[in-house]
């Protein structure tokens, strides 16, 4: 195959081998109806301690964690083609794998902001994901410290870059979300009719199925393999 731009749509599934809990799978992060106020706008308003608690406990599992072969595989596919990972996940896996170019739309859980302006570049950074962040903690403008993440109740940035980079992919791939969640779940409809188009997911993925998606229904692990077999016939 020569060198393509290919575009990958993540999610939660593609870091579940490497020990993060999805969010509607049978053990999934969702299933504690209290753990969705906590990743909320209100609650950081309202009752911010339990928030910021729920946030703390999931940087340091991350903290704990490794990107698994999935990741590594789709940070390798940069040496021969131009790449672009457009991710729901909040983790920094695929950068730890190596990739370069990495678009997270629901934010990214190793920085900080403000709770003034999330989007303030002044005031957002890196913070140590062991680093508990606490009521009280400064961003840097007086307002309370916090994660660098879109909670329920938030607008997502950056959908238009998204869908134009998805619009113009030589290539397309789906891994590991279970696209329930709007906007992001909308991108499958941007990338071109005619280029090849593949889902990894164990689960049912009707949507993709209707679009003539080739679907790999197995691991991210599992499935990464069984492309890069399939990326041989292009
Ligand atoms: P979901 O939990 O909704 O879906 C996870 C998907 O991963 C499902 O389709 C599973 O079948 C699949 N899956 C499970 N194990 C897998 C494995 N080992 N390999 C590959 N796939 C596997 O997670 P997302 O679709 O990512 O947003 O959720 C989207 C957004 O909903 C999240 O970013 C989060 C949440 O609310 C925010 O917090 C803003």
């Amino acid at each position: 195959m020569t060198r393509q731009h290919i575009v990958f749509l993540t999610g939660a599934g593609i870091s579940a081998e490497s020990g993060l809990s999805t969010f509607r799978g049978k053990d999934g992060l969702w299933t504690k109806e209290e753990f969705q106020y906590f990743a909320s706008a209100d609650c950081l308003y309202y009752e911010p301690e339990k928030c910021l608690d729920f946030y703390n406990m999931r940087r340091k599992k991350l903290s704990e964690v490794e990107p698994n072969v999935a990741h590594r595989l789709i940070a390798e596919l940069e040496k021969e083609h131009e790449m672009t990972v457009i991710t729901q996940n909040v983790d920094d896996l695929h950068e730890r794998a190596g990739s370069t170019k990495v678009i997270h739309l629901h934010g990214e859980m190793t920085k900080v902001c403000s709770s003034n302006n999330r989007y303030d570049p002044k005031y957002i950074r890196e913070y140590p994901l062991t680093t508990p962040i606490k009521v009280g903690d400064d961003a840097g403008d007086g307002s309370q410290l916090r994660p660098f993440i879109v909670m329920f109740g938030e607008y997502v940035f950056g959908m238009e870059v998204a869908e134009e980079i998805v619009k113009y992919a030589d290539i397309f791939v789906v891994v590991g979300t279970s696209l329930m969640v709007y906007p992001a779940n909308n991108l499958i409809l941007h990338a071109h009719k005619e280029v090849p188009k593949f889902v990894i997911d164990p689960g049912e993925m009707p949507k993709c199925d209707a679009l003539g998606y080739t679907h790999f229904k197995t691991t991210a692990t599992e499935g990464m393999k069984q492309l890069l077999e399939a990326f041989k016939e292009l």
